[in-house]
């Protein structure tokens, strides 16, 4: 019988040390290493497991013919997917609690099902009475679709065996364990094991597999970055909670472009494909408020309008609050110096709460300028015009800069009936759907948005009562 030994392994990030430390040493968190036994298997090291050697061939012979991608019908998670799932490749999907994981690939795994592929749905949280019920709330009942409530490993591949699935979830990967292993279910060693041992599976068999992984309050996979190295396609599924919108994207994808996004809507009956997320974004803005700018940003390869909006209140705080909820914190405080060190509107005695309207974040520069500018909109108490959107990067110097694919941002504010757009000086023409008005700085595009008297030096008339605005050549 081969003699067990134990590491330390991080519950953070996987790391190993020879003895318990307090800090682990590759990635220096503290009090995250647990001691967890290792059987060597006998006969040494994968004498078991070990697969017949590789034949190097010519590149031009190399059998691509299994690595078809196969739809699942499932539109945006398609287009994340770069067209589907492919035979063999493990897919991670990871998410917070709650957010709709277990419903969408329900949903997706029907819908492959329904074609008459096999499918097997192991449901190591849920038992199968409530996945069936989910499935019967969204009208998928398929007979291909096999469902297991099962948490041991062993077990899971004995499955494979019998049913010979050719798509295989494993819901969620954390509560999966090998009893065979020393360690704790749930931890590191075992989700990493777990998960290595399916990916061997899926290779061995062209079985196409999604594991569904928790993630942290911080954001990471829970037993994280030992997972993203052992798959071949990260998915991250996000949202507010709160509401009703949830994003898709490829964090890596070895098998096509990480730069899309998926869309979709929570509703009573499942994941819906949101078609036209700006009209969505935008469907319960008023107009004519102060603090509200519609901003075109870029998501994936998706323009998408946002409305931002900002709130000033006086603060009796020594340090006045500022709240940023879907747009970043240091860019808002960036923000907020800058409107005042090359704007003169000074924000300093303001408690400032700022966010992006959907649950939506928007954290690219390019949404810089709409921030600024609903900040001095909210400010001043002067809306911005109906019709208008706006978008730049903003400098220390408050000078703007280009952002990417600008065509493609103004065209998606055509289309909804925008008409106006204050872009940098030097952004590209266009197609002349939209009137462009080109600034160069900040203090410039706070004139064009009428939120103070262009070149005047008196601060806007309607500021209201016990708000004092500076003009924009007043000195620091
Ligand atoms: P779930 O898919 O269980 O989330 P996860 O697997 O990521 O933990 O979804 C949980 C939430 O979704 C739950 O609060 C109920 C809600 N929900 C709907 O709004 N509509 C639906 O059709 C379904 C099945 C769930
Ligand atoms: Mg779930």
């Amino acid at each position: 019988m081969a003699k067990a030994r134990s590491v330390f392994r991080c519950q953070d990030c996987g790391g190993t040390a020879p003895k318990w430390v307090g800090r682990c040493p590759t990635c220096e968190a503290w009090n995250t290493l647990v001691e967890e036994r290792v059987v060597p298997a006998a006969g040494g090291a994968d004498a078991g497991t070990l697969s017949p050697p590789a034949v190097p061939l010519p590149i031009s012979e190399v059998d691509v013919d299994q690595w078809v991608v196969r739809p699942t019908g499932v539109g945006e998670l398609d287009r994340v997917l770069g067209g589907g799932l492919v035979p063999g490749s493990v897919t991670l999907l990871g998410g917070e609690p709650g957010i709709g994981k277990s419903t969408l690939l329900l949903q997706a795994m029907a819908a492959v099902a329904a074609g008459g592929t096999t499918v097997l749905y192991v449901s190591a949280e849920e038992s199968t009475q409530q996945v069936r019920m989910r499935a019967e709330r969204l009208g998928t009942l398929t007979p291909s679709l096999y469902l297991a409530s099962e948490t041991a490993l062993p077990h899971i591949i004995g499955f494979l065996d019998e049913l010979s699935p050719e798509l295989l979830v494993v819901d969620s990967i954390q509560t999966v364990f090998d009893p065979e292993l020393g360690s704790a279910p749930g931890s590191v060693g075992q989700v990493r094991e777990c998960a290595a041992r399916l990916v061997g599976e899926a290779k061995r068999r062209g079985l196409a597999t999604v594991l569904v992984g928790h993630v942290t309050k911080e954001g990471g996979l829970a037993g994280p970055r030992v997972l993203e190295h052992v798959v071949d396609t990260v998915l991250a599924f996000e949202g507010e909670r709160h509401h009703a919108l949830r994003l898709l994207r490829a964090v890596k994808h070895r098998f096509g472009p990480t730069d899309q996004l998926g869309l979709f809507e929570m509703t009573g009956d499942g994941m819906v494909g949101v078609p036209d997320p700006s009209r969505l974004f935008l469907a319960d803005r008023r107009q004519g408020v102060s603090g509200s700018v519609v901003v075109p940003t870029i998501e994936g390869h998706r323009p998408l309008l946002v409305e931002l909006q900002a709130l000033v209140t006086p603060s009796s705080l020594p340090s006045p609050r500022r709240s940023a909820q879907g747009v970043d914190n240091g860019r808002l405080s960036l923000l907020i110096a800058v409107l005042a060190e090359r704007s003169g509107l000074r924000l300093a005695e303001f408690d400032v709460y700022a966010l992006a309207v959907g649950g939506v974040k928007v954290v690219e520069p390019g949404a810089d300028l709409g921030l600024a500018l609903a900040l001095a909109s909210a400010l001043t108490g002067e809306a911005v015009p109906a019709g208008l959107v706006v978008c730049g990067e903003v400098g220390l110097g408050g000078e703007l800069r280009q952002v990417s694919q600008s065509d493609r941002r103004l065209a998606e504010a055509a289309r909804l009936g925008f008409h106006r757009a204050i872009v940098p000086r030097l952004a590209p023409d266009g197609d002349g759907s939209i009137e462009l008005v080109r600034v160069e700085t900040l203090a410039e595009a706070v004139a064009a948005a009428g939120l103070l008297p262009a070149g005047g030096s008196s601060p806007s008339p309607s500021v209201p009562a016990g708000r004092s605005v500076p003009s924009p050549d007043e000195p620091f």
